[in-house]
């Protein structure tokens, strides 16, 4: 799984995140097949180190599979991926805590005792309980048996548990599924202070709100294909944007010559169409006029007028 695909040219620029900021992950060219059904398709996707990334689709868009692939817990039929620049091993999984689903905790021995179990196993050092124990909000708690502790202090305790071995970055998979309102802010609150203290976190969910409240980066799925990649905080809110769709003989030098265009959010190659996406409205002829300028003639241009909101609330509510 981890062969390196001949696929080195990423699909997705995003032009307004295109700092310097070293990436934690990169993913090129993913995917997965059940028979006849692709669960995930050519995903290509890149988590910079301090982001809080949500992986945003409705349920079956194959948010689960790619987490799976990315945690080594499945193999992908195609493409890879690099954790902190490197092909995946054993050594570079302890750097990566990770929730897919709730560990296995007894229910009659506490919270202290559960977590000693899972230093253990994972090799940290029991120094370590007390810390990720105060950092969840469950010290006061941890002598009480995990079977009495409410959904959200479960949640909280697998949390605690992913972050034994200091991890770098945390990977979450519908952290919030399941809770209270209560526990549901008391996580996202717990996730957002804990990439404050410089962990990078990848979250999958389908809940737009959920994102937009905790996530400062986002990926769009839909039947295992990225959608969108692109800033929360650019695309949250009512503002209009406008999704233009382009071709040109070579489509990679269109893309370089749009990453100067005024108020552009995202460039996305979809088969043999550039996708992008713009703030506010602009009109074909200024976009045409631009790229003429810079010595691109496009065969194709297609504006589609759209909030992105909207877009993402019809995308989401299945
Ligand atoms: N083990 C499996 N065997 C067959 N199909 C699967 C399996 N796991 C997931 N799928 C299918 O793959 C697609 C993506 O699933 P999943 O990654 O769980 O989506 P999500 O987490 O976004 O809800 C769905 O259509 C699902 O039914
Ligand atoms: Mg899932």
């Amino acid at each position: 799984m981890d062969s390196q695909s001949s696929h080195s040219e990423p699909n997705i620029q995003k032009f307004a995140t295109s700092s310097t900021q070293p990436l934690v992950l990169k993913i090129n060219q993913l995917t997965k097949r059940y028979g006849k059904l692709t669960a995930v398709n050519r995903l290509n996707l890149e988590v910079k180190r301090g982001s809080i990334y949500g992986i945003l689709g409705p349920n079956g868009s194959g948010k689960t599979t790619t987490l799976g692939m990315l945690l080594g817990v499945l193999n992908s039929d195609e493409g890879s991926f690099r954790w902190f620049g490197e092909a995946p091993d054993k050594q570079q999984r302890k750097r990566i805590g990770a929730i897919l689903e709730t560990p296995n905790f007894y229910p009659y021995l506490n919270a202290e005792r559960n977590l000693k179990i899972i230093a253990d196993i994972k090799g940290a050092p029991h120094s370590r309980i007390d810390i990720v124990l105060k950092r969840v909000g469950l010290l006061e708690r941890k002598q009480d048996r995990f079977k009495t502790y409410s959904l959200g202090m479960k949640q909280r305790l697998a949390i605690a548990a992913a972050l034994l071995n200091e991890p770098e970055v945390l990977v979450l998979d519908e952290p919030t599924n399941g809770l209270d309102p209560q526990g549901i802010a008391e996580i996202r609150q717990l996730i957002k202070s804990i990439a404050e203290e410089g962990v990078t976190i990848l979250l999958a969910s389908h809940l737009l709100d959920e994102v937009e409240k905790v996530c400062t980066d986002v990926a769009v799925l839909k039947f295992g294909k990225l959608l969108f990649a692109g800033k929360v905080d650019q695309i949250s809110g009512d503002k209009e944007s406008t999704l233009i769709e382009l071709k040109a003989d070579d489509n990679e030098a269109l893309k370089s010559a749009l990453s100067d265009f005024p108020a552009i959010r995202g460039v996305n190659s979809n088969g043999h169409l550039v996708e992008i996406i713009i703030d506010g409205t602009t009109d074909g002829k200024a976009i045409n006029q631009f790229l003429f300028e810079k010595g691109i003639v496009l065969s194709h241009l297609n504006l589609k007028s759209m909030s992105l909101e909207q877009n993402f609330l019809e995308l989401t509510s299945n």
